[in-house]
């Protein structure tokens, strides 16, 4: 999945929508503030970075590249770049910056030995994509050890390396670079074409289609998955309480095994299309890197989502967990920890929901009474399998229509292996 998702570097479409979306805020007044109060924009033209062909040079893994992303256009707002020691040490310890603001996980730029080396404090670097296309220039304020005995149990709640969050912690550079950072939005474009360019819309871009459509109340829904019946349900739940729906997928760094978001977005389309009301409903694409951080994870998700100008923001069951490291609500009693003035968004807390036969609908324990066998589950394994056969799975469980495009992929990879 990591060569599938890695997003392209900024082309010429980044600086038009930079430019459009600096010009974009007089009527968002009704919307919800940003994280920390206003958004963050790093983005600069390419003249300003102009002096980068002297500085070191810092290939950044694909997550890194996420992170950049989404700290150049405000997704991260407050940060303005990777974090320091201070506040790496407060995130990890107390979900909070150094100065209180609430902040769960610490984004940071790892370093190996080699490039420690030959970086000083004070200096600035050249931050590459793998490919090796000029992306941004930092200002090394920091460069400190990467606390990882720190970092892992305090973030994932367990040290395990069969975790992929943690697996990816553990096998980062050792040193940390912490400084803000300036991104460049030239055609500085290795070939590569911008994914999803119609639905990759900045925080200020999509706050400027929520003023234009009239909605102040919005809900977020996080996905990572392809979307099913009891996901499409909370996102009508959510949506009866607000003026609009924003159905905002990962498409950032994902683990192998994760279906790809292409497929993925073909599939929101699809239901989309034949399920929602267009007026009502939103896509478009989260580029950020998943954690599997589970409770933490639904803060960072939540926030972020504020930034783009969501009010709500859906949390389910396991929000953004793997295998069994988390507790089913974990991810939503994590709220209780703060005060509203901390986080302004509202998380929407979802019970495990699926169809009833008896009901004849989507119910969870807090809508209808538990009766033996009553309820349609699948499990990930199974349904893959069904749709690798060439079969749909029940109707209770995916709309058809959703079912029939991972079938195409299913059964192409299966043709492949
Ligand atoms: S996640 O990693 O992004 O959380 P996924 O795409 O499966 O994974 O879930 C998206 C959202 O839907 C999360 O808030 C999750 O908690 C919620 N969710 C998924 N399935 C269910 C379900 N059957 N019942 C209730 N909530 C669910």
């Amino acid at each position: 999945m990591i060569a599938d998702t890695f997003p392209a570097p900024y082309a010429l479409c980044c600086l038009l929508k930079w430019a459009e979306s600096r010009g974009s805020t007089l009527s968002q007044k009704n919307l919800i503030l940003p994280h920390g109060g206003s958004l963050v924009d790093c983005m600069v033209s390419a003249d300003a970075v102009a002096d980068a062909g002297s500085l070191v040079a810092i290939t950044l893994s694909p997550k890194q590249v996420c992170d950049l992303e989404m700290i150049a256009m405000g997704a991260f707002s407050p940060l303005t770049g990777f974090v320091g020691p201070e506040d790496f040490k407060s995130i990890c310890t107390d979900m909070r910056l150094q100065n209180g603001t609430v902040w769960p996980i610490p984004i940071t730029l790892a370093v190996d030995d080699a490039i420690k080396n030959s970086l000083q404090e004070g200096q600035s670097a050249a931050l590459h994509h793998p490919d090796g296309t000029l992306l941004a220039i930092i200002d090394v304020e920091h460069l400190y050890p990467h606390d990882k005995q720190l970092e892992i149990p305090n973030v994932f709640g367990t040290e395990d390396e069969a975790h992929p969050g943690v697996k990816a912690v553990m096998d980062e550079g050792d040193w940390l670079v912490g400084g803000p950072v300036r991104v460049m939005t030239t055609e500085a474009s290795s070939g590569d074409a911008e994914r999803f360019p119609a639905h990759r819309l900045t925080p200020a871009q999509t706050r400027q289609h929520f003023a234009d459509r009239g909605w102040s109340r919005v809900a977020s829904f996080q996905t990572r998955n392809p979307i099913h019946r009891a996901h499409e349900y909370l996102c009508k739940c959510a949506l009866e309480i607000c003026d609009g729906l924003l159905i905002h997928p990962l498409v950032g760094e994902t683990k192998p095994g994760d279906i790809p978001a292409d497929v993925r977005m073909k599939c929101y389309e699809t239901i989309i299309e034949h399920y929602f009301v267009a007026d009502r409903t939103m896509l478009s694409v989260m580029p950020g890197a998943m954690r599997y951080a589970g409770p933490r994870e639904a803060i960072l998700h939540a926030l972020i989502r504020q930034n783009y100008g969501s009010s709500h923001f859906i949390v389910g069951r396991d929000h953004a967990g793997v295998g069994d490291y988390y507790g089913t609500y974990d991810a939503q009693l994590i709220f209780d920890r703060f005060s509203r003035d901390e986080i302004l968004v509202e998380p929407l807390r979802f019970e495990h929901a699926a169809w009833s036969h008896r009901a004849q609908g989507m119910v969870s324990a807090k809508t209808f009474p538990k009766i033996d066998g009553d309820q349609v589950f699948l499990s990930g394994t199974k349904v893959r399998e069904m749709l690798a056969k060439g079969e749909r799975p029940p109707g209770e469980f995916s709309r058809p229509e959703v079912a029939d495009v991972l079938i195409e992929w299913a059964t192409s990879v299966a043709a492949t292996v």
